[in-house]
């Protein structure tokens, strides 16, 4: 497939099996035909579309479609798709050689360009954002010697049993409130409050305080649509946490590198102990972190008794990738997001205005996202008074019309340097449409 892919210069024959054929192929041998849950588009329904390619901002489905990106992979790819620069520090890094099982120089670099752009002082290379969350209340408890942790309905911070509750997007898109799986101790352990909420935190620490060992909560939430923070919030859960010997973890894998130079936290400093990277700084190649003052991350081996390791962490072509990301991640870089993004949140409410849609946009730096309702989202309960017929309509419209979008309602768009002019018109001109359809459904 790859070959004949390669013989039609990346796109496939006309007559060729393209993305129907691919997820019946795929559904076969991969559960639910797909990867990552929220790739098989469940809440909007159809096919997913396979890609083949990626181009700055442009991806390429099977069947040769080509579409504006909104999705940039959920986030990574601040610089739009294979950036020469990107693809050329991969290539180099892959011609010396994969992996080594040993440290790297890479993997320094990668370390200090995270610690030089944040608050944290020393930073653990890992393989994916989950790992990252895991690891990091892991080591809360071991610096503690607590066992609960509190987070927030609607934020997700990966996979991880413990974290699995009331966990948005993903889970919400299946309309799960938990996975079967998660034992009743592990989800007994954490306690699940509303987001934007600091009287329910004072509340939960008058009563248990004790034996909470950390909060952990999205820099800004991105995972239920996008919802920021209050004025404050951040900086409440740190005073509050510290008050009673608790860690405050900021989950930045969404954020971090996207929306500044140095993350939400450098946006709206908040005295987190423990901070988490993922998405941008692995470039969309799989690289993560987890980070802190050098005091609590000395408890991690081999330096202290918190275990935690990897067989892949720090890999070469993933620190690669990121650091060539990273390096090109300047000031006029992050304007240009801004104004992208404002750019487009322009187009989007004036077709949905004409179109008499309700809705709201909800930002955060430059990720993100429309909810089709009256109401203002504050938390997990406003974000769903959505209407997610009328975001399945828009959906569909869009992709139609050559712009691919989150393929669910409760997750933020991302935005590419690469977003050109061209993109825009392509974007502008399916809007018309998309929004009868959304008023329509
Ligand atoms: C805030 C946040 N934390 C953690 C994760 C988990 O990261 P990964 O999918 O790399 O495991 C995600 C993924 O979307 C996320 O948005």
């Amino acid at each position: 497939m790859t070959d004949s892919l390669h013989a039609a210069g990346g796109r496939y024959p006309a007559d060729a099996p393209a993305s129907e054929a691919l997820f019946d192929r795929a559904r076969a041998i991969v559960p639910g035909g797909v990867n990552s849950p929220v790739r098989a588009f469940r809440a909007v329904g159809g096919t997913p579309r396979f890609m083949v390619r990626g181009e700055g901002p442009w991806l390429f489905d099977a069947d040769g479609r080509r579409y504006a990106d909104l999705v940039c992979s959920w986030g990574p790819l601040i610089h739009g798709h294979a950036h020469p620069e990107v693809v050329a520090a991969v290539q180099q890094a892959a011609a010396l050689g994969t992996s080594f099982g040993t440290p790297t120089p890479g993997e320094v670099e990668l370390a200090a360009e995270i610690v030089g752009r944040t608050p944290v002082e020393q930073v653990r290379l890992v393989n994916s954002g989950t790992e990252a969350t895991m690891s990091a209340i892991r080591l809360a408890r071991g610096v503690t010697g607590r066992s609960k942790i509190v987070k927030f309905a609607g934020c997700y911070h990966g996979h991880a049993d413990g974290l699995l509750a009331a966990a948005g997007s993903g889970v919400a898109t299946f309309g799960l409130p938990d996975s079967p799986g998660v034992t009743k101790a592990a989800a007994s352990e954490t306690i699940v409050l509303p987001y934007n909420d600091v009287a329910a935190v004072e509340a939960v620490f008058a009563a248990d305080g004790a034996e909470i060992a950390a909060v952990i909560t999205e820099a800004a939430a991105g995972n239920m649509g996008v919802v920021a923070p209050r004025d404050g919030f951040n900086q409440a859960l740190a005073r509050i946490t510290h008050a009673h010997g608790a860690l405050l973890i900021v989950d930045e894998v969404m954020t971090g590198f996207r929306v500044a130079p140095g993350g939400w936290l450098g946006l709206d400093p908040a005295d987190a102990d423990l901070v988490t990277y993922g998405k941008v700084m692995g470039g969309g190649l799989p690289a993560a972190a987890f980070g802190g003052r050098a005091e609590v991350m000395a408890h991690l081996a081999p330096a202290g008794p918190v275990y935690q390791a990897g067989t892949l962490s720090g890999n070469p072509l993933a620190c690669a990738a990121g650091l060539a990301s990273l390096r090109l991640a300047d000031a006029a870089l992050y304007r240009r997001l801004d104004e992208t993004a404002a750019t487009i949140q322009g187009l989007v409410t004036d077709a949905l205005s004409k179109a008499g849609v309700p809705h709201r946009v909800a930002t955060a730096g430059n990720m993100f996202s429309f909810f089709f309702t009256d109401a203002d989202v504050r938390d997990y309960d406003g974000a769903r008074t959505q209407d997610v017929a009328a975001f399945k309509a828009f959906f569909h419209a869009m992709l139609a019309g050559g712009v691919y979008l989150p393929p669910s309602a409760y997750e933020s768009w991302f935005v590419s340097a690469a977003i050109d002019d061209a993109a825009l018109e392509q974007i502008a001109a399916a809007l018309p449409a998309a929004a009868e359809e959304a008023a329509a459904a």
